[in-house]
């Protein structure tokens, strides 16, 4: 018997119309969806955005929600790793593939690539589904070009003094993971003379997408900063 494969399901920034023609047609057939949830009791916000493809399944599809806690216990965190990757090879090993549905894309900070690593190591097939990254959502929400001509754009998952020596370096800034982020974001940007502008999304292309100038205080969890310094 062939054994199954892991496909890492880019399922974009939150609108379910931002969900690709391929990802579409994978979530309709595969026989396991996997969801990755932060909390037992915090429904998955991957798995809330395909809802509207999978209720169309006439099917009887298998849906399994390994957690993946938001903790810093390295110990702790590959315990968790380890015990999703055993749990979907058990699904491999059947001959049954997985689609892991990931926010945004599977390449970018997304869980996926724990359980990549690991299900690779087993020797196990895995593919990915690019999905719309949560940063070019932001940017439409925004309505701003990201970058143009020869700018050059960082993209910044953690705030600390990594920040400040980048910062001549770029151009366009993507701040992510903005609820994590204290007063030396704010510090650091405002520190730097040149022209700006600031811009906070948080739920982009959802139905509760804010856009706001400046920083936010209020963060939620979806919620990116993009700086865009001025040349002239
Ligand atoms: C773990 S990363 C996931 C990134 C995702 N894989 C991607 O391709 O964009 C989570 C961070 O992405 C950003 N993010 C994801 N979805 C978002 C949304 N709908 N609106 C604003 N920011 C979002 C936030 O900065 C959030 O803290």
């Amino acid at each position: 018997m062939s054994k199954g494969k892991l496909i890492g399901v880019g399922v974009g920034p939150g609108d379910p119309e931002l969900l690709t023609i391929k990802a579409g047609k994978i979530l309709s057939d595969v026989p396991v969806i996997c969801a990755p949830r932060s909390a037992p009791e915090k429904p998955s916000i991957a798995l809330a955005i395909v809802q509207s493809t999978l209720n169309n399944r006439k099917d009887n599809y298998k849906t399994i929600e390994p957690l993946f806690p938001m903790i810093e216990d390295k110990t702790s965190l590959k315990e968790h790793w380890d015990q999703a990757a055993e749990l979907v090879a058990l699904h491999l090993e059947k001959g049954l593939d997985v689609a892991f549905v990931t926010l945004g894309d599977p390449s970018i900070f997304s869980t996926f690539s724990y359980l990549q690593k690991r299900i690779l190591k087993k020797e196990y097939d895995v593919e990915m589904v690019p999905g719309i990254t949560s940063f070019t959502g932001c940017a439409s929400a925004a309505g701003i070009p990201l970058v143009e001509k020869d700018e050059i754009l960082v993209i910044v998952p953690k705030v600390d003094h990594r920040l400040k020596s980048i910062l001549d370096d770029g151009d366009t800034f993507v701040i992510m993971k903005t609820s994590r982020h204290g007063d030396l974001l704010e510090k650091t940007i405002e520190a730097d003379a040149r022209n700006k502008d600031i811009i906070s999304v948080q739920n982009c292309t959802m139905k509760s997408e804010e856009v706001v100038q400046g920083f936010v205080k209020n963060k939620k969890y979806l919620s990116t900063t993009l700086v865009k310094f001025s040349r002239d």
